[in-house]
């Protein structure tokens, strides 16, 4: 098992539940999130008008979908958001990748991928 940790644009939410649907996962957890990345929060021209200046950290709305999926499922997911939210301009979004130790179907207790 695996958790999946995608921070994306608030826009792209729609595209990724699809994804997510298509790729049978077993359930997702959303939340709002504030965040920067290597451009630390500028926009793509701001990016190009300010580079080599000194600015300070600006947080942009994200949204983050947690996942925990089967090992199998990972690599369809990731490819497929790829191809559905790469675009050429900053800000895409990042997938972090951990490992599961266990989970735990409370109705049943049913365990690890049994429980997802
Ligand atoms: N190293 C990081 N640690 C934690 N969160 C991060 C990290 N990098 C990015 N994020 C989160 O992901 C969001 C999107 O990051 P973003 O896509 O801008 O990454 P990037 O590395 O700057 O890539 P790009 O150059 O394509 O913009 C950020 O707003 C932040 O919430
Ligand atoms: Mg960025």
């Amino acid at each position: 098992m695996k958790e999946l940790v995608m921070i994306i644009r608030p826009d792209r939410l729609e595209d990724v539940k699809a994804i997510l649907d298509q790729e049978n996962c077993g359930g997702m957890t959303i939340s709002t999130a504030m965040g920067c990345g290597t451009q630390k929060g500028a926009s793509d021209t701001a990016v190009k008008e300010l580079k080599g200046l000194k600015t300070t950290i600006n947080l942009l709305p994200k949204i983050r979908v947690q996942i925990v999926v089967e090992d199998k499922k990972v690599e369809p997911i990731i490819e497929a958001v790829r191809d559905k939210l790469a675009t050429d301009h900053v800000g895409d979004g990042k997938i972090f990748i951990r490992p599961i130790e266990d989970a735990i179907r409370i109705r049943t207790g049913e365990r690890g991928d049994e429980a997802l």
